[in-house]
């Protein structure tokens, strides 16, 4: 039987449709966690009859007791993986500890430049020529962490942010398939 995970998102979406599509993926995806409403990635699980667990940080005392509730989710459901797609909160001691070096984030920048949000903007600003994507372990930082793969995306001098991000989500689509199957093997 396949290793159960979870995908943590915020928004859109396309890197957990990227795995859901990913034919040869070496764990099933039973879990969407979500902490907004009216985000994108809700409708892909709803179509895809992916379980959704969707929570409003504001409902809770603190991000240990919204942890702990989404922690009896996934221990209920078998999960023994969690990747983060987009998920654009810190991710605490309670699930840190409970899944220790088994979640992985992808960020859209060559770590450790441009952590944070809107990285595909900030070196688009920034002007550098080369930027990409990167897998990585979580800790308690933002975008830190043990590094797993990376992979390069040149700046193009007639490049757009738009189509730059284009870019670079296609890569991302690609790399963390790939590294989440290797990792699991
Ligand atoms: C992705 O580019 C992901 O790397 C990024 O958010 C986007 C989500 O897109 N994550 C971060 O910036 C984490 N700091 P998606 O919802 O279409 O997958």
């Amino acid at each position: 039987m396949k290793m159960k995970a979870a995908v943590f998102a915020s928004g859109t979406g396309s890197n957990f449709q990227a795995l859901l599509d990913t034919d040869d993926l070496t764990c099933e995806i039973s879990l969407l966690v979500c902490d907004q409403p009216g985000a994108a990635v809700i409708e892909k699980a709803s179509k895809a009859g992916i379980p959704i667990f969707l929570f409003n940080p504001k409902d809770y005392d603190s991000k240990e007791a919204y942890e702990k509730e989404i922690l009896r989710v996934l221990e209920n459901r078998g999960v023994s993986w969690i990747f983060l797609a987009g998920y654009m909160r810190i991710v605490g001691s309670t699930l840190l500890h409970a899944y220790e070096g088994k979640i992985v984030n992808i960020h859209p920048s060559l770590l450790p430049s441009f952590p944070g949000k809107d990285a595909i903007g900030q070196a688009f600003q920034a002007g550098v020529e080369t930027t990409g994507v990167t897998v990585h372990y979580i800790d308690e930082g933002i975008d830190t962490g043990p590094i797993i793969a990376q992979e390069v995306v040149e700046i193009l001098p007639t490049d757009t942010q738009d189509s730059l991000t284009k870019r670079i989500q296609q890569v991302e689509h690609q790399l963390y398939p790939k590294v989440i199957n290797e990792l699991l093997s």
